[in-house]
């Protein structure tokens, strides 16, 4: 399994410890790609008034530009999922550390995620809510990791596919690091 930099690794300052960023997606590319989701989000959702749920803490930002595109009248929420701890490897166990408040039956509700790695995670979250009948639910990802898939899942709004490499910035983290890095970066060894 392996870590991410933190303290005990390299027996120095989180901060201090400097790893190698090396571009992917900059804030530019971004920025189109959240637009064009917010054009089809925005027309398929004509006449509805859809729930958008973001999965914590890693959706926080997309989901903040995503909803200043939408005209529609839309309600958000948020979810807060455990698998990870301070690993980037899912330990295949989710479970809800903070559940939705608003009710879900009946809603339309769009999962807003960060990225779809293993599946293993979205897989949990939208069997869950699928449980809470929902009038439709869909998932939009900003980013999908095809090459690690474990479990087959149907990405409805896709952001970027990205290449089989941990990547930060834009709300994804590495040990909670590197959350608001307004680029996404690959984290390299
Ligand atoms: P999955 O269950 O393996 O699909 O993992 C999903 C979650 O793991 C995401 O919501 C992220 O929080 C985290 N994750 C997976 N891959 C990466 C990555 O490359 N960078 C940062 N976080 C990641
Ligand atoms: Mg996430």
């Amino acid at each position: 399994m392996q870590l991410c930099y933190h303290s005990n690794q390299f027996g120095k300052d989180v901060m201090a410890f400097q790893p190698q960023l090396k571009i992917l997606i900059s804030r530019d590319e971004i920025a189109k790609a959240v637009a064009k989701l917010a054009s089809e989000i925005r027309s398929d959702y004509q006449g509805k008034q859809p729930l958008l749920i973001g999965v914590l803490k890693g959706s926080f930002m997309f989901m903040a530009d995503l909803i200043r595109h939408l005209d529609l009248p839309l309600e958000i929420d948020f979810i807060r999922l455990s698998s990870y701890g301070a690993a980037r490897e899912s330990s295949g166990k989710v479970r809800v550390v903070q559940g939705v408040k608003t009710p879900v039956k009946g809603r339309d509700v769009l999962v807003i995620e960060d990225i779809v790695d293993t599946g293993i995670t979205i897989s949990f979250l939208l069997d869950y809510l699928k449980k809470k009948q929902p009038a439709s639910l869909k998932l939009c990802a900003l980013t999908d990791k095809p090459s690690r898939r474990r479990i087959p899942v149907s990405i409805d709004y896709r952001g970027f596919t990205v290449p089989n490499k941990f990547i930060v910035g834009y709300g994804l983290d590495c040990d909670q690091r590197f959350r608001n890095l307004p680029d996404i970066y690959v984290l390299e060894d």
